[in-house]
């Protein structure tokens, strides 16, 4: 069923366990993930980036598909609104039936950040829609990979204290977009937030994080794992492999499949692992 992220992020904070949270890119990463967390019994988030609304041309159509994948599913799944710089979207994805927003106010200046998140706090609790917000620019979303961005504790405290959010994104060393996996994160620093600030904490950019170094991050104190790019490059690899091997396959379907199975097996074995920590 469709699930509000607060409960699920502090069931999974007060556990010690992580919180997979994976991209939506296509509507066959929805159905993949969403099998992938039925197989182990976990709850799941799927995120829907104000990027991939753009890919689409709109909200709406990708928007609804994940919310039937939500509604559909075995386990508890949130349908969340990933780094949404424009507040209409946030107000549009909650009335559609979103249960999670983030605002991305990270890139605008200090104060706007915390009055702009502050008036999306409120507009979303009136609605029971949780927020996510970010303090400390996670880097490489503009193609630029800075993992040198650090969120410190005191400002993380003020700024939850001052926003009312729900889960807090940091900026521990990780950066977004990473296609390999040697990123090096803050482990003091994750611990000193985590006990800094009453919300659970979000690491972006896992994708360049190895396993254990997750693991490590969840032990610290990270809750929600955002994970995309490993698993388009998980993907890729294996429609690349695919029509290598079978030049005279035209039906989508086939290499999406190819696709598609990889993506599960990966994301199955990651929320193991983010479950066995
Ligand atoms: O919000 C999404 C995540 O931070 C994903 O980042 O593509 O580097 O895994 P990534
Ligand atoms: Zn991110």
């Amino acid at each position: 069923p469709l699930v509000d992220l607060v409960s699920v992020a502090k069931s999974a904070k007060s556990q010690g366990v992580g919180l997979g949270a994976f991209n939506v890119v296509l509507l066959d990463h929805a159905e993949a993930f969403v099998r992938a967390a039925e197989a182990l019994d976990v709850p799941l988030v799927l995120q829907l980036s104000q990027n991939a609304v753009k890919y689409h041309g709109a909200l709406e159509p990708i928007g609804e598909a994940i919310l039937a994948c939500a509604r559909g599913a075995k386990v508890p799944v949130v349908a969340h609104l990933d780094h949404a710089e424009d507040v209409d979207l946030c107000h549009r994805a909650v009335e559609l039936g979103f249960t999670s927003v983030m605002y991305d106010g990270s890139k605008l200046p200090d104060e706007q950040n915390r009055e702009t998140t502050a008036e999306v706090v409120k507009w979303c609790h009136e609605r029971g829609v949780s927020v996510e917000a970010e303090l400390g620019e996670v880097g490489g979303k503009n193609g630029v990979h800075d993992p040198s961005a650090r969120t410190s504790p005191e400002d993380a405290a003020k700024f939850v204290a001052d926003t009312g959010v729900d889960l807090l994104a940091v900026a521990v060393g990780s950066s977004h977009a990473m296609t390999t996996r040697g990123a090096k994160l803050d482990n003091e620093l994750i611990r000193q937030i985590a006990q800094a600030v009453p919300v659970p904490l979000v690491l972006h950019g896992s994708s360049g994080v190895s396993d254990e170094g997750m693991a490590e991050a969840i032990r610290a104190g990270m809750t929600k794992i955002n994970v995309s790019t490993h698993l388009n490059v998980v993907f890729t690899q294996a429609v690349r492999e695919f029509l290598a091997e079978s030049p005279d396959v035209v039906d989508p379907r086939k290499y999406f499949r190819a696709g598609n199975e990889v993506v599960e097996a990966e994301v199955k074995r990651l929320l193991n692992w983010y479950n066995e920590v």
